[in-house]
C-alpha cells in the first residue's frame, strides 16, 4: 500500500496563463517565464545542468549540507511537517528526511509527474512519513494553510530557485513563506547562490557541451505544445550573461535570421539579433541575502558556506 496523495490544484489550460505566456511573446523584447523550461524534457535536461562540471551550485549545496549535515539538523530540528518548495525528483529533501524525521511531508511542484514518481518511491521507505504531492505553482502565490496543521513546519527551499524571482519580488515571497512560520518553531532551510566573479557564473550558465542551451531551446518546444505555435528551436541561439549591475545571469534566446512564427492565429517578427528573455537567476551576497530575510521578518539566522563561498545555506526562523 502506498502511503501519499496527490493534490492537483494547477489549472492547466487556464485562459490568463495562456494570455499571459502569449503577451509575454508578443511582447518588446519578448519574454518567456522560466516556469516553462519544466516539461519532462526540460526537467530531464535540468537534471542533466546539475551534473555539468561548469554548474557549481547543486554540487555545492549538496556538500554544504552534507558537511553540515548535524548543526542544520539540529538548527531546523525534528519531528515537525517538511515543506519541500518546488520539489522536483525528491532527491535533495530526500537525504533530510532520516534527521528532520517529518511527521508529514508536502512536496510542492509545479509538475506532477516527478514529484508522483519520487513520492511512490519514498513513501513505501518511510511509511511512517504521511506525504502529500501539492502540485501548484506556488511562485504566484503561496497558499499552503489548508495543507498544513497549526504545528510546526521547516519550509525547505534549496539550490537557489529563488533565484528566478527579482529580489523585490524575493522579498514578497519570504513574507509569505514568514506568514507560514507562525508556529514557533517553523523556519527556513533555503540555497542561495551568491555573487562571484562573471567568468565563472557565464560558464555555469553557457556550458562547453551545450546542455544548457538546449535547455533553453527546449522551451521553444514547450511553447509549441501549448499554444500550437511554429518557432524553430534550431533558429535561436542560447545566451547566458551575467548582468553584473542587476546581479543577475540572464538567459536568451536570440533570432538566428529574420523570421515569422505563428501564434495563436498572428504572426510574430523577429529580427535577426532580436532575443527572447527566458530566465533571470539573481545572486546575493551573504549579507545581502541575510538582510533581505530580515526585511521578511525572520530575526534567528544562521548562514553556512562552502570553503570558497561560492553558494550560501541560511536556516531561518
Ligand atoms: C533552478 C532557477 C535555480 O537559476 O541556476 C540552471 C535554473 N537555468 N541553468 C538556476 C537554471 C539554467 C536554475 N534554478
Amino acid at each position: 500500500m502506498s502511503n501519499y496523495r496527490i493534490i492537483d490544484r494547477l489549472v492547466l489550460d487556464s485562459v490568463a496563463e495562456r494570455n499571459a505566456l502569449i503577451a509575454g511573446l508578443f511582447a518588446r523584447p519578448a519574454s518567456i517565464s522560466p516556469k516553462y523550461f519544466y516539461d519532462e524534457l526540460g526537467c530531464a535536461l535540468f537534471c542533466a545542468i546539475c551534473e555539468l562540471p561548469e554548474y557549481y551550485p547543486t554540487r555545492t549545496e549538496v556538500a554544504i549540507f552534507r558537511d553540515y549535515r548535524q548543526e542544520i539538523a539540529h538548527a531546523a530540528g525534528a519531528g515537525k511537517q517538511l515543506v519541500d518548495l518546488g520539489a522536483g525528483d525528491c532527491c535533495k529533501a530526500a537525504s533530510w528526511l532520516p534527521y528532520f524525521q517529518p511527521w508529514r511531508y508536502l512536496a510542492v511542484d509545479i509538475a506532477r509527474a516527478p514529484i508522483n514518481k519520487a513520492l511512490s518511491g519514498l513513501a513505501p521507505e518511510f511509511p511512517e512519513i504521511e506525504m502529500l504531492g501539492i502540485v501548484t505553482d506556488f511562485a504566484r502565490a503561496l497558499n499552503l494553510h489548508a495543507d498544513l496543521q497549526d504545528l510546526p513546519a521547516t519550509f525547505f527551499y534549496p539550490g537557489s530557485s529563488i533565484g528566478n524571482f527579482s529580489p523585490e519580488e524575493a522579498l514578497a515571497f519570504l513574507v509569505q513563506i514568514r506568514g507560514h512560520c507562525g508556529t514557533p518553531g517553523s523556519g527556513l532551510l533555503i540555497g542561495v547562490d551568491a555573487k562571484k566573479d562573471k567568468r565563472r557564473l557565464e560558464a555555469a550558465y553557457d556550458d562547453a557541451v551545450g546542455v544548457t542551451a538546449a535547455f533553453n531551446r527546449n522551451v521553444l518546444a514547450h511553447v509549441n505544445r501549448l499554444l500550437g505555435s511554429d518557432f524553430r528551436p534550431e533558429a535561436f541561439a542560447h545566451r547566458g550573461l551575467y548582468n553584473e549591475a542587476a546581479g543577475r545571469i540572464e538567459m536568451h534566446l536570440e533570432a538566428l535570421s529574420n523570421q515569422e512564427v505563428s501564434i495563436a492565429g498572428r504572426i510574430r517578427r523577429f529580427r535577426v539579433g532580436e532575443r527572447i528573455h527566458t530566465e533571470n537567476s539573481y545572486k546575493y551576497g551573504p549579507i545581502e541575502f541575510e538582510a533581505l530575510l530580515r526585511r521578511a521578518g525572520f530575526d534567528d539566522i544562521r548562514l553556512w558556506q562552502d570553503a570558497k563561498q561560492q553558494f550560501c545555506v541560511f536556516y531561518a526562523e
